[in-house]
């Protein structure tokens, strides 16, 4: 049974002018007073035809309207807009049974059946740090891989890291003079920083280094054994540490293949390009111009020196994934400091011979920065904020305000309550929006913030629990349900499949972590103001029934943010 369907035809039977259905639907909306209805039609939409005020059509069409059935329990004309009431018990019959069909996969969807999305996040630097900006990326990227798998798209996730360029070369020269200084089975980024910096250094006083640098940048891209297995070594000692954030996130990728991958798939870009004439000189360089495309800075292609650059390994990685993934989406979840390269490249891979397909799959998904307050947690100039530090004093955090209270394995709710608050505070607001991360807000259990949604969470499991509930559709009374506040939790909860689709839609998984803000608290509300469990059979199971709702609506919401809900907290 569908609301807005009954109330198509209602509007459809009175009006007779030619318009379809489909189009009345549309322009259905939700009000967002409750006093004024369920469904609102809004007349204005229909002036132009009918050639009269929006007001005047609100009121014709209501006296051409009678309620003969039991879903909609009023209708009323105000300022243009035709409000339409839907039975309450209607409503949570409604709600009820649709989560009924589903139980704990509420929320699951098979609109992308068929169709496969590459999202491409976290993408570190080897040998450099992992900032607070991957952590942003492993984050976001890691709730959207989560949101279109739960569509039903076939999701491929894939860490593109930065493996590649002269710097390799200037740190293997570097390891080569003092690498026997260095103990690298601990902290290996900081001291191959360390190392990078002292080699740079030299090459800056000498010369004849930088040109040592040049040539040993040269065998490894020859793929001489020795730089090889010395670059493997640098990556393997990353990756070693990336991989223990990962493993704190509870993040997992289907591929690793970095910049370094895609160095021997970059002349085809070039001849492709040369192919289609799009290639011009600048200062040496080969360069595609794209100012007729309202894009003023040319994308390099190939430096003076013959060299290859950041873009070309991304076109040349275009190619790849067009081939080897046949994708219909290629999501690239990173900061808004490379819009204008995605632009670029997006606008060079038009030119490349790719079906349109292709080429319109590609998506940057941006997000602002993030800024720490002072003290700690400051990023002075060389000073980064260590992200695994970051994620182990939330950790600690948490650890210190559950102390005290009587729950069994303390230690992993202390994870899962730091990791769940630290996640939740990077998806809270819209992801472009600039984000200051304060981990004392991030992690108090009173705000909007990732503990909350955790504890009332937690706090549905619990009243399941006592009361020992299996939860059966056919006990409960919907009418029993029709209360303001028992209303206002269902519609929420009634909603969540459009929630989902919205976020996976504009990419943002934002609109899940607000809108389990709102069911926590919505829920809050509903438990503080009602007695769940009471001497009334038939209120009991009802209450119980909209609980269980809760529950499984909320863990599903952090579910796909990338949150564990402990047992306890
Ligand atoms: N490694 C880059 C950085 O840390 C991000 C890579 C983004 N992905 C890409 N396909 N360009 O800034």
């Amino acid at each position: 049974m569908d609301f807005k369907e009954i109330i198509s035809n209602l509007i459809l039977n009175a009006i007779d002018i030619e318009i379809s259905k489909d189009e009345i639907k549309e322009f259905i909306e939700i009000p967002k007073e409750d006093n004024n209805g369920d469904y609102a039609f809004p007349c204005f939409k229909l002036a132009k035809i009918f050639r009269q005020a929006p007001n005047l059509i609100a009121d014709n069409l209501k006296s051409k309207i009678n309620i003969d059935n039991t879903i909609i329990s009023k209708i009323e004309s105000v300022s243009g807009y035709l409000n339409f009431f839907i039975d309450k018990s209607q409503i949570v019959k409604k709600a009820l049974e649709k989560f009924d069909v589903q139980k704990e996969d509420y929320g699951k969807m098979q609109i992308g059946e068929g169709k496969r999305v590459l999202v491409e996040y976290s993408s570190p630097n080897i040998a450099k740090p992992f900032h607070i900006g991957h952590l942003k990326t492993t984050i976001i990227g890691n709730a959207l891989y989560n949101i279109y798998k739960n569509c039903g798209y076939e999701t491929i996730s894939l860490n593109h890291l930065g493996d590649y360029g002269t710097q390799f070369a200037k740190l293997i020269e570097g390891y080569k003079r003092w690498g026997a200084e260095y103990d690298l089975s601990t902290n290996a980024i900081d001291k191959l920083s360390e190392i990078y910096k002292r080699i740079n250094e030299l090459c800056e006083q000498d010369k004849s280094v930088l040109e040592e640098c040049r040539e040993t940048f040269k065998k490894l891209e020859n793929g001489d054994k020795y730089c090889i297995d010395l670059w493997n070594k640098f990556k393997e000692l990353s990756l070693r540490e990336f991989n223990r954030i990962y493993e704190l996130l509870k993040v997992k990728f289907d591929s690793y293949n970095g910049e370094a991958f895609y160095s021997d798939k970059m002349q085809e870009v070039i001849d492709i390009l040369e192919k289609n004439g799009v290639l011009t000189e600048s200062q040496g360089a080969k360069v595609v111009d794209l100012t007729d495309k309202g894009i003023k800075t040319p994308c390099i292609i190939q430096k003076a020196n013959g060299s290859s650059i950041y873009a070309t390994r991304d076109l040349a990685a275009i190619l790849y994934r067009a081939r080897t993934y046949d994708f219909d989406k290629c999501i690239y979840v990173v900061g808004e400091e490379q819009n204008l390269h995605f632009k670029q490249i997006f606008e060079v891979a038009k030119c490349l011979d790719l079906d349109e397909k292709y080429t319109k799959g590609l998506v940057h998904v941006s997000y602002g920065m993030i800024i720490l307050p002072e003290g700690r947690m400051s990023t002075r100039k060389g000073n980064f904020v260590k992200v695994e530090d970051l994620l182990n004093e939330a950790i600690s955090k948490a650890r210190e305000i559950i102390a005290d209270r009587s729950i069994e394995n303390k230690e992993q709710v202390a994870k899962q309550v730091g990791i769940g608050a630290v996640i939740f505070d990077d998806l809270k607001e819209s992801r472009i929006k600039n984000q200051v991360f304060d981990l004392n807000e991030a992690v108090n259990f009173n705000g909007e913030t990732g503990p909350y949604v955790q504890y009332m969470t937690v706090r549905t499991k619990s009243v399941l629990e006592k009361a020992g509930y299996t939860p059966d559709i056919n006990d409960v009374k919907f009418d029993v349900l029709t209360d303001e506040l028992s209303i206002k939790l269902i519609k929420l909860i009634e909603n969540f499949d459009q929630i989902i689709v919205n976020s996976m839609d504009k990419n943002e998984p934002s609109i899940i972590a607000r809108y389990s803000i709102d069911v926590a608290k919505a829920y809050s509300i509903f438990y503080n103001q009602n007695k769940i469990i009471s001497d009334d059979k038939q209120l009991t199971n009802a209450r119980l029934y909209l609980t269980y709702m809760t529950k499984i609506t909320l863990e599903n919401s952090l579910k796909l943010l990338g949150i564990e809900v402990p047992d306890k907290m």
